[in-house]
């Protein structure tokens, strides 16, 4: 893990290179959450891109190429263009920005705007091969540029045209800033961290966790497994979680991975209580009771109180928190008073917090606790990917420092 982080550190950053009057291709991450009427309900990864963006107006770069996919389309789209971001763009920029349809006409739309011009590519998995990796998409990305940026961190674990093949044709190729933030930070909390140092882990699945859970166990020295993966746990360990949500194949997992904390001294703490309900999405019946009684035709959705206070204590008496995934299905608001009490705790303490992003963000964005945590992630896979000690294959084809 400590490898892996050293590694990605050591990426030269946009600052390490002369960017005067070249022509710049930045990938950013602009896969933002829209309702269906196309309005941004978290700017968070158009914002945190903005200071990459000015540090090449600033350092006089000739022109400017964004380069971004949006959710998962197959084909074109207008549901999936990067047109309703445009504005939103532009005002946080404070600056126009030319929207151009294909990476076939972002040379003529460079051609009419003057120095430091930026141009945004629409949505560029409407092309085949950028998940594919094409190396011919690749090389028309890279002609458009001197210095390839990545900024994606959020993509920053796909192997696709525009995070990784690109670099494979340009000769300087580094991190923006928002790249070098994301590792600088979760590199302090888990590279020579303040200790004790805590993992809250949360969400509905073992299976999408378990290699995490297995190899930060040489990483932290505490553990707190909430949400509906704690129910495998329970389960495992000899209660009847009833109708709660719970992996049966994953329960040797479960029992292996707490006889490996306990063999490597690390406290795994799990609920002693919970909310329990016959319908997560309707819930006509609402009970608390403790873990091990779980009312027949009944499901576990949320941490009870006495497992938020002993949870908080956990959180007091930590120095360093990683937070990857919510206590209970939050967006129910019967269901997210441990996910959000939590996230008060926390916000409350001194100790340094790095929230993994996706659902972990927006359940501590909802709780109105997101500016007191010491740095989130705009990364939901990609930061998983890290915790679990995972190279990121964008950093891998970025330059390095000491070469
Ligand atoms: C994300 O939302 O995690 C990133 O934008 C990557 O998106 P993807 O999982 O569709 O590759």
């Amino acid at each position: 893990m400590i490898e892996s982080i050293v590694a990605m550190q050591n990426t030269k950053s946009i600052k390490d290179i002369d960017i005067q009057d070249k022509r710049v291709l930045i990938r950013v991450d602009f896969n933002v959450p829209m309702d269906s009427e196309f309005n941004i309900s978290d700017d968070s990864r158009i914002r945190e891109t903005i200071p990459t963006i000015n540090y090449c107006i600033d350092n006089g770069a000739k022109s400017i190429v964004l380069v971004s996919h949006l959710g998962r389309p197959v084909g074109k789209s207008i549901n999936f263009s990067l047109k309703h971001i445009l504005k939103r763009l532009e005002r946080l920029l404070n600056r126009a920005v030319t929207f151009v349809e294909s990476v076939e006409n972002v040379q003529s739309a460079l051609s009419l705007l003057p120095k430091g011009g930026i141009v945004l590519i629409e949505n560029i998995r409407f092309y085949e091969g950028e998940e594919n990796n094409d190396p011919e998409l690749a090389k028309a990305l890279a002609k458009l540029c001197d210095v390839y940026v990545n900024d994606a961190f959020g993509a920053s674990h796909r192997k696709h045209a525009s995070t990784y093949g690109i670099a494979t044709y340009v000769q300087n190729k580094v991190s923006g800033l928002l790249l070098k933030k994301e590792i600088d930070s979760f590199s302090k909390a888990l590279k020579n961290p303040l200790k004790p140092v805590l993992l809250i882990v949360g969400g509905s699945k073992v299976s999408s966790k378990l290699t995490l859970l297995i190899n930060i166990l040489d990483s932290v020295d505490k553990i707190i497994i909430g949400g509906a993966m704690s129910n495998t746990f329970l389960q495992a360990v000899g209660y009847d979680m009833q109708e709660s949500l719970v992996e049966d194949a994953l329960m040797g997992d479960a029992i292996d991975i707490l006889r490996s904390a306990k063999s490597k001294g690390v406290k795994i703490y799990l609920p002693v209580d919970v909310v329990c309900t016959n319908d997560p999405k309707n819930p006509t019946d609402i009970k608390i009771t403790p873990a091990q009684d779980v009312p027949q035709g009944m499901m576990s959705v949320d941490l009870g109180p006495a497992t938020v206070k002993l949870f908080s204590e956990v959180i007091r008496s930590s120095e360093t928190i990683i937070w990857n995934g919510p206590m209970g299905v939050y967006e129910v608001s019967q269901f997210s008073r441990g996910t959000f009490s939590l996230a008060h705790v926390l916000a409350d303490t001194y100790a340094y917090s790095v929230i993994g992003g996706g659902d972990t963000a927006d359940a501590i964005d909802k709780a109105g606790e997101k500016d007191n945590m010491s740095f989130t992630s705009t990364g939901g896979g990609a930061s998983l990917e890290l915790l679990e000690g995972k190279a990121l294959p964008a950093f891998e084809v970025l330059e390095k420092r000491d070469q």
